[in-house]
């Protein structure tokens, strides 16, 4: 007969992999759930003695907070691994899934070699019953792979998959945690699955109402998750392929997209037109997508979805090319300034920046490019380094423009809507050239003060 589900255990959770995922997660969850114990460990011994120090290996509003809080009470970062499998009932595994690099599915599929090998310690190191959490973001009916190397324990134990994903984002992501617009806990059928699932469900009830607690199969979870991310990015390249529509026409992209934002149905959020959309998320989701559908035979479905990524990189390209034919046709010698480099505001993460395109592009052109953004510096001379002989990082905004022909605004950052920009003007080479790429700055103004402004979605303002 089946061993009894050790209750003490079902107080005790863990967590696998402490980064971008794991960490805040269990800070909320150590918060507001007192009784419960967290334990969260990583193989890079590195990241966890960050987690105990006053230095977090991430920055994120409210984070430190949190941590200082819990830290020691309930909250505990270590990395032993195996024996924080043995002694937790609840595991979470939020280890990293890049797009693979080699093989089949190379440059889509997701590389689940972390993950398989978690599933075989998990295994390894259990001697009772265990509730194992998906929380990275997993193709679909991965959950069906882990269980049967779960299952394949000779050991006669149980293990109920959840499928539990994060919908946080990067500079809210406590925020997000904490008013959550839902959480979703996919289970199996079968009734410990159910029971597992009710578990689960019980920690987010803590703080999340139960209206918000979607409980589903496991396929819809980690299905739900991917769609969710495709429909934000298709709406982000949906208003840019409209923005090159509006360049043509004399329409005005923030005017459309404010009028049809006003649309209940539709709806104002993320419609903002710009560069394109960056980050660690969007384009590895929807090539998990794509593959998926693929895989299943579905050509035209996985079209459809790869189209949002192909007017995501249309953009980035669109945006270059208008750089250089504004500029009489090279840049060539031109030195030119490119401010903000992460993929949005608010953080120094530089993942899929368009900015890594933009600046590269530029240099092939033979442009003399320098980059200054707030945040990002570290990352954009890691991303650029075969080429850092060819770009100056600059230490301010100031140092950036100086002597340049143009400047582009890659990043939303609210301080470069605060800089001098006449003084900027009498500091470059003339014709002077703006190229808001986030449509933050007053352009009626820039145009005042001498600038040529081009903005994305608008017609350019051409002094000379
Ligand atoms: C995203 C999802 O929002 C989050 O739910 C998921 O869990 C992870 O992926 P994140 O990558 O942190 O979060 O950033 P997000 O704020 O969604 O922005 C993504 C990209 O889209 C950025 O490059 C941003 O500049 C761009 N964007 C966003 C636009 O270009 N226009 C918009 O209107 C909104
Ligand atoms: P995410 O954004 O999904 O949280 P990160 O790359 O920030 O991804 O974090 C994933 C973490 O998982 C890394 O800190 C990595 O060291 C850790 N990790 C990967 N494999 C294992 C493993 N087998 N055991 C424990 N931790 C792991």
């Amino acid at each position: 007969m089946r061993k009894p589900k050790t209750s003490s255990k079902d107080r005790k959770i863990l967590c696998i992999g402490a980064g971008y995922v794991g960490g805040p997660t269990m800070a909320v969850i150590a918060a507001k759930c007192p009784e419960y114990t967290v334990r969260v460990v990583d193989i890079d011994k590195g990241r966890i003695d960050a987690w105990n120090s006053k230095n977090l290996p991430i920055y994120e509003p409210g984070l430190d907070g949190l941590v200082e809080k819990a830290r020691g009470r309930n909250l505990f970062f270590s990395t032993d691994v195996k024996k924080a499998i043995d002694e937790s009932g609840i595991i979470f595994v939020s280890v990293n899934t890049p797009t693979k690099t080699f093989g089949e599915g190379a440059g889509m599929a997701a590389d689940l070699q972390y993950w398989e090998k978690t599933a075989r310690a998990i295994v390894e190191c259990s001697h009772d019953d265990k509730i194992v959490i998906e929380k990275s973001t997993l193709p679909v009916r991965t959950a069906e792979a882990m269980h049967r190397i779960l299952q394949s324990n000779n050991k006669g134990l149980n293990f109920d998959i959840i499928s539990n994903p994060e919908f946080l984002a990067e500079g809210t992501a406590v925020r997000d945690l904490e008013n959550p617009d839902r959480v979703l806990v996919g289970s199996m059928a079968s009734r410990s699955g159910k029971a597992a699932a009710a578990k689960i469900a019980d920690i987010y009830a803590h703080w999340v109402p139960r209206e918000k607690i979607l409980l589903t199969n496991v396929w819809s979870s980690e299905l739900s998750k991917l769609v969710s991310n495709a429909m934000l990015a298709q709406r982000i390249s949906s208003i840019n392929s409209v923005s090159a529509l509006c360049e043509k026409t004399d329409a005005d992209i923030d005017e459309v997209a404010k009028a049809v934002g006003m649309d209940s149905r539709i709806g104002p959020k993320f419609l903002k037109a710009g560069v394109g959309f960056g980050g660690s998320c969007f384009k590895k989701d929807i090539l998990n997508l794509v593959y998926l559908c693929r895989f299943y035979g579905l050509e035209e479905v996985a079209q459809y979805w790869s189209k949002v990524v192909e007017i995501n990189e249309y953009q980035e390209r669109r945006f270059v090319l208008n750089m250089i034919r504004s500029m009489f046709n090279t840049v060539a010698g031109k030195k030119i300034a490119l401010l903000g480099f992460a993929f949005k505001a608010d953080t120094g993460d530089t993942r899929e920046a368009p900015a890594i395109y933009i600046a590269r592009k530029l240099v092939e052109e033979h442009a003399e490019v320098s980059i200054y953004d707030p945040k990002a510096m570290e990352n954009a001379k890691s991303d650029l380094k075969d080429i850092a002989g060819r770009i100056n990082f600059a230490r301010n905004h100031i140092e950036c423009v100086k002597n340049t022909h143009a400047v582009a605004i890659l990043t939303e950052w609210r301080e470069f809507t605060t800089y001098d920009y006449r003084r900027i003007f009498d500091s470059m080479e003339k014709p002077a050239f703006i190229f808001d790429g986030r449509n933050i700055l007053d352009r009626n103004a820039l145009f005042k003060i001498g600038f040529n402004v081009h903005s994305i979605g608008k017609s350019p303002m051409r002094n000379i």
